[in-house]
């Protein structure tokens, strides 16, 4: 694992992105080069991106144990969601969307502009105080449910960790014929998944959670649903997603995929001690703190959401830490540094608090969690 230098910057914002691996980008590099032609042709150059793409299809699918022909590769998780839930509306017949208020802005939009359109009725599942999803109050609301229903859940939360029980959830949506759609964007690269033993009909993924590059990701469709094109012109991903394809970052998915389960179990054994020192650490540090989300074997190994008193000196500690050179977030990407704070946090709990989400990588050492915590003693101690 690497080691830090002085002065050098501390990321512990895994959840956010994560550093590509230089494998990967040893796999990319000759479709940047030599291999760029483009798959839709017929001549030589063409057929050599086509067999990278579709041989990168083979070994996703063989990763998540479904069919190739149940891989699409896309722009990212966003994407992903927004296609599986605008078909399951548009296409599959669904009047009714069951989500989580937690679920990241990719779903929550997505479902309440949906709503706001007058498409859908939308109903959010009651929260457990620990963030999880309270199954038995999922399970009333699809009983009570009329017309064809999306469920629309996440399997980890990227704020919080919290880990949805995703194969009873699976069995829920078919015992009521709900159709199920799981964003998978913080497990996918993460946990083996096995989409044979998931009553799952679509996920999503974005490769550069797990160390891939950006701007490119999946959405796994369940054979047989029979949704349309998403994305209309050439016929590209056979004929749904139409436009030249993002070849070398297709080959860069399927690769840090591959890498990421070879060493699963190593490095997720390392990420979760690492998360639990931190956790150890910060507790034996600083008597208030408040931990968000359950940061057990229920929640993601990668993930630590803690909460500090809102005092003077804590309200501005992410620029603090910043000006330390440690990288980390108050929530998702995109609401760090928002005034209104964390939806998923606000969700959870009335408890006034700054929350810091430490996210690890197995770049990531118990020298920089030592370095961190000194740094917040020395901040707010
Ligand atoms: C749980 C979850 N879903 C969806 C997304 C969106 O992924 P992307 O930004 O790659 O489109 C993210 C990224 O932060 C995420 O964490």
């Amino acid at each position: 694992m690497m080691a830090t230098a002085k002065n050098q910057r501390i990321y512990l914002d895994n959840a956010a992105t994560t550093p590509l691996d230089p494998k990967v980008l040893e796999a990319m590099m000759p479709y940047l080069q030599e291999h760029f032609g483009n798959p839709s042709s017929i001549y030589s150059y063409g057929r050599e991106s086509r067999m990278a793409i579709e041989n990168a299809r083979k070994a996703v699918a063989q990763q998540l144990n479904c069919h190739p022909s149940e891989v699409f590769f896309t722009s990212g998780g966003t994407e992903s969601s927004n296609t599986a839930i605008n078909a399951s509306v548009r296409d599959l017949g669904c009047t009714h969307i069951i989500s989580s208020k937690i679920e990241h802005h990719a779903t929550l939009h997505t479902v309440e502009h949906l709503a706001k359109e007058g498409k859908v009725n939308l109903q959010f599942v009651n929260l457990l105080p620990n963030g999880h999803v309270n199954l038995k109050h999922l399970q009333e609301l699809l009983e009570q449910t009329q017309g064809k229903t999306l469920v629309t859940l996440m399997h980890a939360n990227n704020e919080i960790g919290n880990l949805l029980p995703i194969q009873k959830v699976g069995e829920l949506c078919k015992q009521y014929g709900a159709i199920f759609h799981a964003d998978t964007v913080q497990t996918v690269g993460h946990y083996p998944i096995d989409l044979k033993e998931i009553n799952v009909d679509f996920i999503t993924a974005a490769a550069h959670k797990f160390h891939g590059p950006k701007g490119v990701g999946l959405l796994f469709v369940r054979n047989g649903l029979g949704i349309k094109p998403f994305i209309h012109g050439g016929g590209q991903e056979r004929n749904m997603r139409a436009g030249t394809e993002n070849i070398y970052g297709i080959v860069g998915l399927a690769k840090a995929l591959e890498l990421s389960m070879a060493e699963y179990a190593k490095e997720s054994f390392y990420i979760e001690q690492l998360r639990n020192y931190m956790l150890t650490q910060l507790q034996k540090n600083f008597n208030k703190l408040i931990v968000n989300g359950s940061a057990d074997e229920n929640a993601l190994y990668t993930v630590l959401n803690v909460g500090f008193p809102k005092t003077e000196k804590t309200e501005m500690l992410l620029m603090s830490l910043d000006m330390n050179h440690i990288c980390v977030s108050g929530g998702s990407a995109c609401s760090s540094g928002a005034s209104v704070g964390s939806h998923v946090i606000n969700a959870i709990t009335q408890q006034e608090q700054v929350p810091i989400r430490f996210s690890f990588s197995k770049y990531n050492t118990e020298a920089e969690v030592d370095a961190v915590v000194e740094c917040l003693k020395k901040l707010i101690g």
